[in-house]
């Protein structure tokens, strides 16, 4: 059976405290808080202006396509023809039509566990059966290759990789991609590069993308990424991805006959945000790091929680282990008692971890890290 998403349903339950006046402090957002650019939403403004509010071609439209291709070869060596690449609505709605596309019902995806919590219900949704690698923080809740090579059956379809990951925060070195993308290329199967937080990058660590590793892994790759974390557009839904011709040209059948194009609207801003100087990037980036270096900060002072240090994205994943309660119940309780709310690791696959995101202003993160000390302490 699929499960409701719980970080969409923590969000839900914070909304409805603050409506009813309560301190809320977030730790649970899945987004960036900044306002998205005004430049973006000029470009919105525009087009809504010049009507153009009409069906698009359902890959998304020409000019798009075409700066998403540039994007591709320009920040990530990879060399995608514009037929080669849809738009979708969110990265979500690109991810869901690759493994109904390239899944038969059966098929073992697997999924490097902690996970994004959709990835497994994805599968489900498309018959497929989800297969959870597991990995530990002592290896940095990296895929460890001899595993990888093991929990390959003659029914896996594909990997998906997730760096920067949420709920973790790793990123993968480029050695790291080069031996899996060598088991993945001899055991012919697919891999789902999910790079959504491929700018939220801290300490200088660079970004590689999988596909880019040699021309033989290439076509094995889909390439996934969007507009949402990066430019604060999460709202704006859009997606895309860059795969093979018959990957590519199978997801775009779905869409013609599911939800057909994402909304023109939405693609005229994703397109301005594609042709944004970096440097509007660049400073949420900047503050994104304040932040993890704050709460890492306080993190270090709180001895009943561990936690690995984040490299990407905006979360720290951490151990509760020592406070003997499972993530559910640590979770509801520090809502109920402190008002702090953050996602309980269940949902990612571990019950001894919750998943505490620093996509919220600093002054909260302070008074949310003295609450759950004080808490902790008591
Ligand atoms: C790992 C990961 N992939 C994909 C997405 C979906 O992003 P989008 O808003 O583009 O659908 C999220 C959103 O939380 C995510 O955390």
């Amino acid at each position: 059976m699929v499960s409701d998403s719980p970080t969409l349903a923590i969000t839900s339950r914070v909304k409805q405290l603050k409506k009813q006046g309560h301190d809320v402090v977030n730790f649970a957002a899945g987004e960036p808080d900044f306002d998205t650019p005004q430049a973006i939403k000029q470009a919105a403004i525009d087009a809504i202006n010049k009507g153009f509010t009409k069906y698009t071609p359902t890959a998304g439209i020409i000019e798009l396509r075409e700066a998403v291709a540039e994007k591709f070869k320009k920040d990530n060596s990879l060399d995608y023809p514009a037929d080669q690449i849809v738009i979708s609505c969110g990265a979500k709605h690109s991810i869901y039509n690759v493994v109904l596309a390239i899944a038969e019902t059966d098929d073992e995806i697997i999924i490097p566990s902690p996970y994004w919590v959709s990835y497994s219900e994805m599968a489900i949704l498309a018959e497929a059966k989800p297969v959870f690698l597991e990995t530990s923080a002592q290896e940095d809740f990296k895929i460890n290759p001899k595993k990888l090579e093991k929990i390959i059956t003659k029914k896996t379809k594909a990997l998906i990789l997730n760096s920067p990951s949420n709920p973790t925060g790793v990123v993968y070195k480029r050695k790291e991609l080069e031996e899996i993308a060598k088991i993945c290329l001899s055991k012919k199967i697919y891999v789902i590069s999910d790079e959504i937080y491929e700018k939220l990058l801290y300490d200088n660590e660079e970004f590689i993308s999988i596909g880019s590793l040699g021309k033989d892994i290439f076509p094995q790759v889909i390439t996934v990424n969007g507009v949402s974390k990066t430019f604060s557009m999460t709202g704006w839904r859009i997606g895309y991805l860059g795969a093979s011709k018959d990957v590519a040209s199978a997801v775009k059948k779905i869409q013609d006959h599911s939800t057909s194009n994402p909304t023109s609207i939405s693609q005229m801003a994703a397109l301005a945000a594609l042709k944004m100087p970096e440097a509007e990037v660049v400073k949420m980036r900047d503050e994104f790091q304040k932040r993890r270096d704050y709460m890492i900060q306080r993190l270090d002072k709180i001895p009943q929680l561990k936690y690995i240090r984040p490299q990407g994205a905006f979360y720290i994943f951490c151990d509760i282990a020592k406070t003997k309660m499972n993530s559910n119940t640590f979770a509801e309780k520090l809502l109920d008692e402190t008002k702090v709310a953050l996602i309980p690791g269940k949902g990612f696959g571990r019950d001894d971890f919750v998943r505490l995101s620093f996509a919220t202003d600093l002054e909260s993160i302070k008074k949310g890290m003295d609450r759950i000390e004080k808490w902790l302490r008591q």
